[in-house]
């Protein structure tokens, strides 16, 4: 399979995109699903890749996959749990059966106990020392910081509560950039953590309790728990009435929709986090039914193995035409690299093939004016993903929208069709060079063009589309890590280095001897023991 997809894509390729426009491609090549259109129209698949990849897809057997996940089968194997983070979003009243029990009845009373608590810091019913609160920090990390940093943003025009602020980094930079700005008396800490154990937001945590200790009598409660953990909650200090909890079948990087969706709610209000929830349980009944070529999720993960493993290209640019979005790509980065980026296969054999690609990107129009040459001339084919909404919240400034929507426009129809030597050279010629200068300057603005693309356009960017977009990437990631054979819910790589940094922040403190450690990294330590003043 993996290499007819390879045979078939070096034959696309030598062919090239632009001939493959006539009656009825773009409509043919998009999928459209609860007002959001996917355009992949502009890649190099056609009807019989397209075939070979959906074959794959059965090969794989995604629906048998996707029915485990929905229904609470331990497809997470290396840590034997489920992967339920849909039935956080499950409105409908159906249950959702793990181990024989039912989880329903817990999500919904801890979604209840949100919507109370967020109500009553919103309605300043409950409050800091110093009156209703005014902020709100969340502390947390990876999962517990990229979904709702990136969501409070993209919604900001919904945005009604106290003012949201994220610290996720152990340097202390951030915590004190972000704390020197606000009011302990009027403040609010969400510890956002699903193991309440990671470092860099317990030290987080500790020093805003100090920071609250030094204003306030009770700063106690001031302190909010977003974890699985509630023993470790407790022991810290929290009151169980301000614990948020969820079941380790809610895996980091997917937990938005709950407890560690918090900030959003305190934000945006429980109606429009409700919303948000019903975005992406669309995206879910959408899924779970659609067959596969009118499967949106199915199809943006086909384009995308396509690309990386038909096409070998490494790297996928996410560009979202929409600032609000400004995180997306980092919120991705982890969804995505986290998910995929692995070398064994699930029955612990080598993969033997490319894992999943490098997740990048900025929004547009600024990426234009920073990488987008290298997209455009550089030797490596990065494929793009265009995010853009018909229309901004901004009516006033309807002309920035449609600027900005031109824009995102016109950059994947210059990637498909680029510019040939010819065109350069007419060009030059009316600039007026002549001979071997003419020559030189237009090969300098020759464009290769066949760069594939992909458009995802929705009309707004709202609480329940955000959803959809969000649900859609999620299941796209499974779908992705289904046919390569991956697990795509757990995350061994990154406990190495966290096991290192241990042994060296003594090393730092001279409190250990730096007995074992490589040349480069005694060094280093010594460079370090040296200057810290
Ligand atoms: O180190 C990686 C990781 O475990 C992520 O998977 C997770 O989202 C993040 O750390 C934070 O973990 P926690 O929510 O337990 O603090």
């Amino acid at each position: 399979m993996w290499r007819d997809l390879k045979v078939m894509a070096g034959k696309a390729r030598a062919r090239g995109i632009a001939p493959l426009f006539g009656t009825g491609r773009a409509a043919d090549f998009s999928v459209e699903a609860g007002g959001l259109l996917l355009d992949y129209s502009k890649t190099a698949i056609d009807a019989e890749a397209r075939a070979v990849l959906i074959e794959l897809a059965a090969a794989r057997d995604v629906a048998g996959q996707r029915e485990a996940m929905f229904t609470g089968a331990a497809i997470n194997e290396t840590e034997d749990r489920a992967v339920l983070h849909t039935a956080l979003r499950n409105l409908s009243g159906r249950r959702v059966m793990v181990g024989g029990v039912d989880v329903m009845p817990d999500v919904r009373e801890t979604l209840e106990r949100m919507k109370s608590f967020a109500g009553a810091v919103r309605s300043g019913a409950y409050r800091g020392a110093g009156g209703a609160f005014t902020d709100v920090v969340n502390i947390g990390i990876g999962g517990s910081h990229l979904g709702p940093e990136m969501a409070v943003r993209a919604l900001s025009p919904y945005g009604d509560g106290p003012r949201c602020h994220f610290v996720s980094n152990v340097d202390g930079a951030d915590i004190s950039d972000t704390l020197a700005r606000l009011d302990p008396s009027r403040t609010l800490i969400l510890v956002a953590s699903k193991t309440f154990t990671t470092t860099e937001t317990m030290t987080n945590a500790a020093t805003a309790y100090k920071w609250i200790e030094g204003a306030v009598e009770a700063p106690g409660a001031q302190f909010v728990a977003l974890s699985s953990a509630a023993d470790k909650a407790a022991d810290w200090g929290i009151d169980a009435s301000r614990v948020f909890g969820f079941e380790d079948w809610v895996g980091g990087r997917y937990s938005i929709w709950g407890p560690i969706g918090l900030s959003l709610m305190i934000a945006i209000g429980a109606g429009g986090f409700t919303d948000f929830l019903r975005g992406a349980e669309a995206m879910d009944d959408h899924f779970r039914s659609a067959p596969p070529v009118e499967n949106m999720p199915i199809m943006l993960a086909l384009v995308g193995l396509w690309h990386t493993h038909g096409c070998g290209y490494g790297t996928r640019a996410v560009l979202p035409y929409d600032q609000r979005l400004g995180r997306l790509p980092a919120y991705l980065q982890q969804l995505e690299m986290e998910s995929n980026g692995k070398g064994v296969a699930m029955d612990g054999r080598s993969l033997g093939h490319a894992s999943g690609p490098v997740v990048w990107g900025e929004p547009g129009t600024n990426g234009q004016h920073a990488f987008y040459q290298l997209i455009h001339q550089g030797t490596a084919v990065v494929p793009c993903e265009f995010l853009i909404a018909a229309r901004g919240h901004e009516p006033d400034l309807a002309h920035h929208h449609g600027l900005l929507v031109a824009n995102c426009l016109a950059q994947s129809k210059a990637l498909m069709l680029g510019r040939d030597l010819e065109t350069a050279r007419a060009l030059m010629h009316d600039a007026g060079y002549r001979g071997a200068k003419l020559e030189q300057q237009a090969r300098h603005r020759v464009f290769p063009g066949d760069r594939p693309s992909t458009t995802l356009i929705y009309d707004l960017l709202t609480p329940y589309r955000l959803g959809q977009i969000i649900a859609l990437y999620e299941h796209r990631v499974f779908v992705e890590g289904v046919i390569l054979g991956i697990n795509s819910f757990d995350q061994w790589g990154v406990e190495l280095g966290k096991e290192l940094a241990k042994t060296i922040q003594p090393m730092l403190d001279g409190t250990a001897p730096m007995d074992g450690k490589d040349g480069s990294t005694r060094q280093l330590v010594s460079f370090v023991q040296s200057n810290r003043g």
